[in-house]
């Protein structure tokens, strides 16, 4: 099953929000430009010294003291958890004025960008049909629109799924029914996105989670899914962790102040949600609960999480009395996860001890009496597994590269032991990404997507009992894509300790010369056990194509080679995360991938604390750095509870009210450790909106390096004023930021073809 994903994530498995008393900000408010603040501030760039200034944050120096120590935040005032304060928002748009004056010489450029990524989109498009019951269910894109529809069709036969079907869609065939339009909803909202898309268990209903802000707090919906009406009242203030429970009750977790997922409750249809039952409630503010159904749809999965401790409730959808039931104990230190089958739970389960994770089974009616599946393995962690009526599919990590192993169980009602004689299915990439997809649970039929840096995402059907496979779906690269035309291949970089850290490389062989001239983007993230993949990205093409050679640096914090490689790169070992991603530079360079006045970075979030933490250590090492919705002001973030996520990750950075914690976590922390020195070119973007990373963090960064920095080199803030976390929510608007930071990496470079002379 699926777990519960940590702050600065990539994809939207978004828990957390910001206060509810956010205020929607006008677009059309008044630019008050220059109505902010004192004067004082550096000289202006040499390189760009005819252009206006670079906004100056005023000072007003705060004091804050911990452990006897004393830190002063010149720049505090930037924090305005309303998002409404007028000499704050004066300032974030005073920076992305001069960042729009700044990228002016660029627009054209990046327009160019823009539509070349834009026209490598089919636009019309469905994705792959699943069957499910009695419907294909798919999503449906169209040309010029930004959203998705939520789209089925009849399945005409009652034959056994297979790896063969398709989806009739002839003239006879049934017609298609369009259950949900995103565009038409998403009408008169800046910002949009569905978290969740729930059919009911009879294929009657849907129920959805809408945010319309990017604040990640959601808002369900249940309608028909034939007639498109509204069931009941919406449900406000919800997470996007919405289940069926039968055919007429929904569960979903909601937050507290801080925006942590507290508390589970029980919603019957057309009911008041005032008189929903509270199923549990956490009250231990370093754990957030999660919510899964079951591939089989018959139980309900709570677990309730802090970073290395996780227990498990479960929920017989087929009760009448609706109730949580302790599936696993809260035992610190154990994490586990849990699924169903027949007559078995099935729960993953990782210890100090069994650090890469071992699968066990137990019987519905004695969930103490546990059998050894799968054991633990010193070098295959086990990240998911997927059950369906007689196979498991297990997800596992060997070596820094994903691997699928499918076993045959016995028939249900038999007893079960250890699996033996899997079935490994191979890839043919030398580094590449796979993901599980829904599949049919009463079928043989294991759907997953499949990419590399090179190949677009290709969702298979694979038959688990002949490993046949069928490539359903590629996704199509439209503008003369060739993927024989790149290279993808896997490197290893000595770390200082002797610890080799794996890197996914793409290029194109014939444009790139390896011999130190060539141009990178190095990107890196490195923390919550997340594994960074190679997956494809379409985008990406107009920086290779341009002669670039892309990495991906597998460094310790991530999840790549094992957990291990997590423990190694968290806490007190935070800082081989960044020492890894400079030796991974220094590698690189050392091997002629790229030189110190080619070579850019990328991260977002807790990547974008990656950057800024390098940029502290190593400035001399980068020409361009980029760093989105960073997590830059960690000290005083992480010493402050009211801020969310603050208590739930006192178990990934540390806690500094601790006195060894504090110093450390100072040694490293981007804003406290910006000093008076030269630093590469940079951008920095944020979300106003954003709950995972406040964007005064980025803020007060920028204000602090505008300050200190003794270079003549760009420094651009771009704050998106309707937008959080994961930046606009429109596909094509999304792209904007693509080309946006493509243009400033090129022009950073000075590879841009007609550079405006200033
Ligand atoms: C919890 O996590 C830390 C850091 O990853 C680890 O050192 C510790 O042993 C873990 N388990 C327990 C039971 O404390
Ligand atoms: C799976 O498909 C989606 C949508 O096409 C894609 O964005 C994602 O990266 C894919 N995953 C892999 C491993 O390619």
């Amino acid at each position: 099953m699926l777990r519960l994903l940590p702050r600065h994530l990539l994809p939207p498995r978004a828990h957390r929000a910001i206060s509810p008393t956010a205020s929607p900000l006008s677009r059309r408010r008044a630019l008050l430009l220059l109505g902010f603040g004192c004067c004082r501030g550096p000289p202006p760039a040499h390189s760009y010294a005819s252009m206006a200034p670079p906004p100056v944050a005023k000072k007003v120096p705060r004091q804050l003291v911990d452990h006897g120590d004393v830190r002063v935040d010149n720049y505090y005032w930037l924090r305005d958890d309303s998002r409404s304060d007028p000499d704050v928002l004066a300032h974030l748009r005073a920076e992305n004025d001069y960042t729009a004056a700044v990228m002016s010489d660029v627009k054209q450029l990046e327009d160019e960008i823009y539509a070349e990524i834009r026209g490598r989109i089919k636009e019309d498009d469905i994705d792959a049909p699943l069957r499910k019951g009695q419907y294909y269910y798919y999503e449906r894109t169209l040309t010029g629109k930004e959203y998705v529809q939520h789209c089925r069709r009849p399945v005409p036969t009652d034959a056994p799924i297979t790896v063969h079907d398709v989806m009739p869609t002839g003239p006879d065939a049934p017609d298609e029914h369009i259950i949900l339009d995103e565009n038409v909803k998403a009408e008169g909202h800046d910002y949009y996105s569905i978290g969740a898309f729930k059919v009911s268990p009879n294929n009657k209903l849907v129920a959805y989670a809408e945010d319309t802000k990017g604040d990640e707090i959601y808002t369900v919906y249940v309608i028909d899914a034939e007639s498109g009406e509204y069931v009941g009242q919406p449900l406000k203030g919800i997470t996007s962790d919405i289940e069926w429970a039968g055919d007429d009750h929904l569960v979903y977790i909601t937050m507290d102040s801080i925006l942590r997922p507290d508390k589970v409750w029980l919603h019957k249809l057309e009911s008041d949600q005032s008189s929903d039952a509270c199923l549990y409630h956490e009250k231990d503010d370093t754990f957030s609960l999660g919510l899964q159904a079951s591939e089989s749809k018959k139980y309900l999965f709570v677990e309730s999480g802090s970073k290395n401790t996780s227990f498990i409730f479960y929920l017989d959808t087929s009760k009448q009395n609706k109730e949580l039931v302790v599936l696993t104990p809260r035992v610190y230190g154990i994490d586990t996860t849990a699924s169903h089958r027949g007559n078995h739970f099935f729960i993953t389960r990782r210890s100090d001890e069994f650090y890469n994770s071992e699968l066990v089974a137990c019987p519905l009616d004695n969930v103490a009496e546990t059998t050894v599946l799968l054991p633990h393995r010193e070098s295959v962690k086990i990240q998911e597994v997927q059950l369906f009526d007689n196979h498991i599919a297990v997800y596992e990590r060997e070596n820094g590269l994903p691997k699928v192993t499918l076993y045959r169980l016995p028939a249900i009602g038999e007893s079960i032991g250890q699996l033996q004689g899997g079935r490994t299915i191979d890839f043919i990439d030398p580094t590449y990404a796979v993901d599980p997809e829904e599949s049919e649970f009463h079928s043989s039929v294991l759907r997953f997507n499949y990419s590399s840096m090179r190949t677009p995402p290709s969702v298979y059907d694979y038959d688990m009992d002949s490993g046949v496979s069928v490539l359903k779906k590629i996704k199509p690269v439209l503008g003369g894509f060739d993927a024989s035309n790149y290279v993808t291949e896997r490197k290893w970089a000595a770390a200082a300790d002797g610890t080799q850290i794996p890197m996914s490389v793409l290029y194109r062989k014939d444009l790139v010369k390896l011999d130190g001239s060539d141009p990178m983007l190095l990107y890196g993230y490195g923390s919550y056990e997340i594994c960074i993949d190679p997956t494809f990205r379409g985008s990406r093409l107009s920086l290779v194509d341009r002669g670039f050679i892309y990495v991906i640096a597998h460094i310790r914090g991530g999840g790549e080679m094992g957990r291990k490689w997590y423990e190694d790169g968290k806490l007190l070992k935070k800082k081989n995360t960044f020492t890894d991603f400079i030796d991974c530079a220094e590698h690189l360079i050392k091997n002629k991938y790229c030189s110190k006045e080619k070579l850019c970075i990328n991260g977002r979030s807790a990547g974008g604390l990656l950057m800024g933490a390098v940029l502290n250590m190593r400035p001399d090492l980068f020409k361009a750095a980029v760093a989105g919705v960073p997590f830059v002001d960690v000290v005083t973030t992480m010493l402050d509870p009211t801020i969310p996520l603050t208590t739930a990750e006192w178990e990934e950075w540390g806690d500094p009210r601790k006195e060894e914690y504090y110093y450390y976590m100072k040694s490293y922390s981007p804003v406290d450790n910006v000093a008076a020195q030269e630093y590469p070119n940079i951008l920095v973007t944020a979300g106003l909106n954003d709950p995972r990373v406040m964007y005064s963090e980025p803020a007060k960064y920028v204000a602090k390096l505008r300050d200190l920095k003794t270079d003549g080199n760009l420094l651009l803030f771009k704050c998106e004023l309707g937008a959080g976390h994961f930046s606009k929510s429109g596909r094509f608007e999304k792209l904007q930021e693509d080309a946006f930071t493509y243009a400033f990496i090129l022009k950073a470079l000075g590879m841009t073809p007609k550079m405006a002379s200033v």
